[in-house]
Parts: C-alpha cells; structure tokens; sequence
C-alpha cells in the first residue's frame, strides 16, 4: 500500500513546490490531503492531473496519514505538532521552530543522512541558506574537515514567501512606471535595491538569518567548534540564493581536489566557463534541484582557504526538495 501524505501550507510558495516534488518524487503517494488556512479551504489544486480540494488545516487532519510536511510558518507548526504525532503521521518541519530542538534531527540528506533515523516523529527542514551551503561544503569537509566559514549572502524573495514574491513584481512594475510603492510584506522598498536581512536583529548584532546559519551547521556537522561568520543579505531576484563562501580548511586543500570533489558530490553540479569570466546565477539554478558550484580561488590573503561561489533554489533544495528528500529517506 502507498503512502498517505498532507502538505500543511499547500497554497505557499514553498507547499505549492512541494505537490511539484512529490509528483517527481520516488515516494509511492496514494492519497494527498491539501491543507491550509480557512482562506483556502474550497481551493483546488492539480496533482498528477487530478484536482484536489485544499481543506483547512484542524488537530483532526492527521488521522491515518503517514506523513506531513509543513511549511505554513513556525507558530502553525508549533500548534499542530504534538496532534500530529499523536496521530502515528511523521511530521517533516520547514519552519524553524523546532530545528535546534534535542531529539529534532535537522537533515541534509547530501550530509547527514544518518541523523534521520533517530527521528521521534518530528524531522527539521534546515534554513534554506544553510541547506544550499552545505550540500557544497559536505563533500570537502569529509576529506579535510573546515574549521571556518565565513559567509556573504544574496537572499531571493522566496525566503520570505509567496506575498514577497508579489511584491517584488509589483514593486518592479510600480517602479518602471514611475508610481509610488508602499512595501507591506518587507520592511523596504525591494526593487532596485538590497538591504540587510530583515529577520530580528540579536543582542549580538546578528540577525536571525545569520545565526540559523551557525547553529544549524554546528548541529548538522556535529562540531561546535567550527567558526561560522554571515552577512545575509536580500537581493530582487525571484526565488534562487548566491552565496559567496571563504572557508579555512585544516590542511591545504588543492583548487583541483575541491572542483573534483564537487563534481562527484550528490546534489552540486559544477558550473561556471572561465574563459569567458561566467559563473552560476540565480537564472541557471531556479527551478533546478541541483546546488550550483564554482569559481574556485585560493585565498591570497590566508593558508589553507577556498573561496567558493554556490548557488540554489531557496524554494527547492532550500525547502521544498530537501523536505520531500528526507521523506524518502525515511519511508521510502
Ligand atoms: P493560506 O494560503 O490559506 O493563507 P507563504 O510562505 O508563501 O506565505 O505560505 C504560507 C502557507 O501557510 C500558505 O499555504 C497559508 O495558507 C498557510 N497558512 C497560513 N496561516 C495558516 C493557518 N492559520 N492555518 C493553516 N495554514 C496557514
């Protein structure tokens, strides 16, 4: 017998490309249940050519369900978490709330695979920066572990979800012609322009963003004593992260290794053409389930340092592909 499955946020940016990984995905689905808000309910939504019916998300809505994967916001699935264990319906979480939890597994599949299994019915989805880092990182670290990283990020709208999106595109618009634009979903106007993440800024300066990035590597790479540094930063592009990596190494790591490592990496295509001085965009990775790596220097300014140039879809493998990959670690 197939799986039953829920996607809670179905209608979301990241739920609507979930349906899309779950058509793809190895996972033998029998029933799909929709779930969102009372707003949706009534929706209808196309899965492998069959409309279903969207239906608001209740404590009732696990029974006999084998999976859900979650992506409606972190109070949503603080809410509904324990009805769905309760339920026996393994709960995949891409919010946050849960992700440095003990006894939470926060998964990569390209990096900790193993961690899933220790699963007691809540598995996290990890932030999507740090997803995309390190599904690139994993394969260097396991041969010459990392001892620092420091990170500069260039966020899609997709982070901050469907309405983000929208206005991005209607704030473009506004802007070409010449009319005024109030922002409602970011705190600034988005096009044309970058600003610092605007997730809470912390006691320590950082924002959210940046320190979801040390602490979910420590806990994915089991090692706290790795130095992570970020500056998360929102750009106008649509739905595909860059970020520009320096990592320190504990020996010397040769530019041809590291180009051959990712290139056998699950997960990494190696994409760039030197001669003519081009590298991954976000045109190149959106709608791709691979991360996109190259540009590959040695630090001049330290030993033992790589630069390296990655980019990923926030809403595939930052979301909605690595939350259906962990299903199929684990049920399929
Ligand atoms: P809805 O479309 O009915 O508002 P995004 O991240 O793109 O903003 O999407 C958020 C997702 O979470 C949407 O599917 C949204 O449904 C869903 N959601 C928001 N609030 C609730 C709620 N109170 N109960 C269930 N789903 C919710």
């Amino acid at each position: 017998m197939g799986l039953r499955v829920a996607v809670a946020g179905a209608t979301g940016a990241v739920g609507v490309e979930m349906l899309k990984v779950l058509e793809r995905s190895s996972l033998n689905v029998d029933e799909l249940h929709l779930l969102a808000s009372s707003r949706s309910a009534g929706k209808t939504m196309t899965f492998k050519g069959e409309e279903l019916t969207v239906k608001e998300l209740t404590e009732d809505s696990f029974a006999g369900l084998d999976l859900a994967l979650f992506s409606a916001g972190g109070s949503i699935s603080k809410k509904f978490r324990q009805a769905c264990v309760d339920a026996g319906c393994l709960m995949v979480d891409n919010s946050s709330a849960f992700r440095m939890e003990e006894g939470v597994p926060l998964v990569v599949p390209e990096v900790n695979p193993d961690a899933a299994k220790q699963h007691q019915g809540v598995i996290a989805n990890p932030n999507c920066t740090t997803i995309i880092m390190l599904t690139a990182l994993a394969p260097l670290h396991r041969v010459n572990p990392i001892k620092r990283i420091h990170a500069a990020t260039y966020q899609a709208a997709s982070g901050a979800g469907q309405a983000a999106m929208e206005e991005l595109y209607n704030g473009t618009r506004a802007y070409l012609n010449e009319e005024s634009f109030t922002p409602e979903v970011l705190p600034f106007p988005y096009a044309f322009n970058l600003f610092p993440h605007n997730s809470p800024l912390q006691e320590n300066g950082y924002c959210e963003e940046e320190m979801k990035m040390v602490n979910e590597t420590h806990k994915m790479l089991e090692d706290q004593s790795i130095k992570v540094h970020a500056t998360c930063v929102r750009v106008p592009v649509l739905r595909t992260h860059a970020e520009a990596l320096n990592i320190e190494f504990t020996n010397e790591m040769d530019i041809d290794e590291a180009y051959a490592l990712l290139k056998g990496a699950p997960g990494v295509q190696v994409l760039e053409d030197r001669e003519s001085n081009r590298w991954a965009m976000p045109i190149d990775a959106s709608e791709q389930y691979d991360v996109y790596a190259g540009r590959i220097r040695k630090d001049i300014s330290q030993d033992k340092t790589l630069d390296l140039w990655v980019v990923g879809d926030q809403l595939l493998k930052g979301a909605a592909l690595n939350a259906v990959q962990i299903a199929e670690l684990v049920l399929g």
